[in-house]
């Protein structure tokens, strides 16, 4: 009996850890003066373990590719397609960015990190970004990526973040961890932290 309480205990812990994020309110005011930031974009490929907490995540992501207006977003894309999804790759989890709730959606439980990537920094960074394009919408999502990418490397230069933006990865590999479906494709990643 006390076996099987410890087991239903052990459960609950784990659906507990693994679920959606719901993500505070981002802030859209201040931070540094653009010429500044331009002035302090860099890659960096040194990063400490040390989670992102969940404001820093919620403007990270709508700096990234959030809506700034009824239907339109921070980035461009070609005929206002959208057809990028933005995952999120933290220690606990593989989520999906849902701009318009401002959560993250569990898409894999468990630590899916080293699947984003072929540099060793990709397992230990707290948040690895990966831009999946849907296929189907007949976008321009390379280019459209490149976008996206820069308001993060801009938004990083101005919270004192490190980032670098990656074409080296496996797809197949991310296909399996981020479970997508045969029209979605990943195109970029790029891995965020504090600065070590
Ligand atoms: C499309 C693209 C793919 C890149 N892929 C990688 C990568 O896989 N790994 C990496 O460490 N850096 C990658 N970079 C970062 C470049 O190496 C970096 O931007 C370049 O060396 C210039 O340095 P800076 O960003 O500090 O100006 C990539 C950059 C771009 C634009």
């Amino acid at each position: 009996m006390k076996k099987y309480l410890f087991l239903a205990v052990a459960l609950l812990g784990l659906s507990a850890s693994a679920q959606d994020i719901s993500l505070p309110q981002p802030v859209k005011k201040g931070g540094m003066p653009l010429m500044e930031a331009l002035n302090n974009r860099a890659s960096a490929r040194e990063f400490s373990s040390e989670a992102l907490d969940h404001q820093t995540l919620s403007n990270l992501l709508w700096a990234a590719w959030g809506y700034n207006r009824a239907d339109k977003r921070t980035a461009p894309s070609a005929n206002n397609k959208q057809e990028l999804s933005l995952y999120v790759v933290l220690a606990g989890g593989a989520y999906l960015y849902d701009a318009r709730s401002n959560k993250l959606l569990l898409v894999n439980a468990g630590d899916h990190r080293a699947s984003t990537g072929k540099q060793p920094f990709v397992a230990g960074a707290p948040l690895n970004l990966v831009f999946v394009e849907d296929v189907n919408k007949k976008g321009w999502g390379k280019t459209d990526a490149g976008f996206i990418s820069q308001n993060v490397y801009l938004y990083c230069a101005s919270a004192g973040l490190a980032t670098v933006v990656r074409g080296m990865f496996d797809a197949a590999a991310l296909k399996v961890s981020l479970k997508l479906a045969d029209h979605q494709q990943p195109v970029l990643t790029q891995t965020v932290g504090k600065k070590k």
